[in-house]
């Protein structure tokens, strides 16, 4: 079943009709403040780039044999009013050898280049895809470019970057330039709410923006609030809310893509929604706590995926839960040495308060393995020590599921997200097991953190297939690179949505 004939529908902050196909005249008839290239090694002679080469009198072959571009990845190189064309200027964007060329490359020199250009205003910016793109490759660039435009911009006056009054593609298919506008909507609306300030996007208001997208995509919405929470013995999310002022939420969307309404869901996404993380009275240390605003990004990954996939129509049912608290130390706040019976009736000794998020996802993952869903997807931005072993850049992935987790990992890795799984040895088991209850909220010491946490997780997941993806590397970037202002980066919203769509 194909999505393809049906409209979709874009959701996010854009105008309609921003980003556009544009079918292919004449070269010299694009009318344009920009014209993007993309540029492999070696590549200046080749297939569209040869043809703009020969319109403007040989400038690429030019500027490459003067060494000023090679066509390595993210390199970006301007040429001002190019001769033969009616654009004020080319952009040259390296994308690294033909044969190495893939969607997530695609993904972030169209975004390099698009943040480049948006330090201006520009009324209309072109892009060329290549004739031997994929269209997933196409859809990625599609998404890059109008991400990359888009910057960290939300409470500043003098903004550093301006989305395009129009951005169009040419040679891409008008499907692939829709679909990848709708990925870009999905990514911006993620990194919107992770880059809100933590006063702003509390649980409430993050309710709120939730039921604006669920109402802009079709996907149904329910908010548990706190009277709810305790009805349904959610006690392990309202002990972590105590200490804060702003009561906890639980928002549960569907998205209903195929069979009877009452059919159980293909996919769980269960999100991480801490707005903000002090630590609790286990307080962080300034410097620690200072991003802690980061801390929903998996709850704003999967609220953005299900409403990319509802915008997508993708024949699949599916069902997001995400746990939405602020972790604070109020004069109510959960001690350390209580005792949590969670929804799931298991007993959890707290040793440490800024172990939260494990507890507000022990309830979360109850909530879904009662939906009785076919797989579960979690993601967190869980542990510092997931970012100890594999870096900022890189999600650590934890199953109780190969094969699945196998899937999974390959939807991140098609559209260049990385990822790396990490052992669920039994011995670690151990380092859990409760003085006076059944489990306790950390490990014997800090090693291997991010892997007791996970283990930790799995004791809610009822032998339901689950992955577990810590983001609290990738989901933010303390500092701007080629492709990105920094901030929240949108992590997950793509694999998830590769996920559903399946290979293509
Ligand atoms: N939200 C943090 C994890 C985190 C750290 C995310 C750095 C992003 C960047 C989480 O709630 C936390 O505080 N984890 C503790 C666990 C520890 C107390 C067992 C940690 O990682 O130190
Ligand atoms: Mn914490
Ligand atoms: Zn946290």
């Amino acid at each position: 079943m194909s999505s393809e004939f049906l409209p979709v529908q874009r959701f996010s902050d854009s105008r309609p009709a921003d980003i556009l196909a544009e079918p292919i005249t004449r070269l010299d008839a694009i009318e344009a403040d920009a014209f993007v290239l993309f540029l492999t090694v070696g590549g200046a002679r080749t297939g569209v780039i040869a043809d703009i080469d020969k319109a403007t009198g040989g400038i690429i072959t030019r500027i490459v044999s003067s060494g000023e571009i090679t066509g390595k990845r993210y390199e970006c190189v301007p040429i001002l009013a190019p001769p033969g064309l009616k654009v004020g200027q080319l952009i040259l964007i390296g994308i690294g050898n033909r044969e190495e060329v893939d969607a997530g490359t695609l993904y972030l020199a169209a975004a390099t280049a698009s943040r480049h250009l948006a330090a201006r205003r520009r009324a209309k910016v072109v892009f060329m895809a290549d004739g031997a793109w994929t269209t997933r490759q196409i859809e990625q660039a599609v998404a890059g470019a109008a991400v990359g435009m888009v910057g960290q911009d939300l409470y500043r006056a003098d903004k550093k970057r301006t989305r395009f009054g129009q951005t169009t593609w040419v040679n891409a298919p008008v499907e692939a330039v829709e679909h990848g506008a709708i990925i870009a909507d999905g990514v911006n609306l993620a990194r919107r709410l992770i880059n809100m300030a933590p006063d702003d996007l509390y649980p409430q208001t993050f309710t709120e923006e939730a039921a604006m997208i669920a109402g802009r995509t079709g996907v149904e919405i329910e908010i548990w609030d706190e009277e709810r929470l305790m009805r349904e013995h959610c006690h392990a999310i309202l002990a972590v809310a105590k200490g804060s002022s702003r009561a906890p939420r639980l928002v549960i969307l569907r998205h209903r893509g195929l069979g009877p309404a009452d059919a159980a869901p293909d996919i769980a996404l269960v999100g991480k929604g801490v707005t903000f993380d002090s630590g609790g009275l286990s307080l962080k240390p300034s410097d620690s706590m200072l991003t802690m605003k980061l801390d929903m990004s998996g709850g704003a990954a999967m609220l953005a995926a299900i409403a990319t996939i509802a915008a997508l129509k993708l024949p699949m049912n599916i069902v997001a839960a995400i746990g939405m608290v602020e972790n604070m130390t109020g004069p109510a706040a959960y001690k350390l040495g209580d005792v949590i019976t969670a929804r799931s009736g298991t007993t959890i000794e707290v040793h440490n308060t800024d172990a939260e998020g494990r507890l507000v996802l022990a309830d979360v993952l109850d909530v879904v393995r009662g939906l009785n869903p076919k797989h579960i997807i979690d993601a967190a931005t869980l542990t510092g020590a997931c970012v100890v072993a594999l870096g900022n850049d890189v999600a650590g992935l934890f199953t109780n599921n190969q094969e699945w987790c196998d899937k999974v990992a390959a939807a991140a890795r098609a559209v260049g997200e990385q990822v790396w799984q990490l052992p669920m040895y039994a011995e670690y088991d151990e380092q859990i097991k409760g003085e006076i209850a059944d489990i306790k909220n950390v490990g014997d010491g800090r090693w291997g953190g991010a892997i007791t946490a996970a283990k930790f997780l799995e004791r809610f997941v009822g032998g339901i297939p689950w992955i577990h993806i810590d983001i609290a590397g990738p989901a933010f970037a303390e500092k701007p690179k080629p492709w990105t202002d920094g901030g929240g980066t949108g992590s997950m919203v793509r694999a998830i949505v590769e996920l559903v769509r399946g290979p293509a």
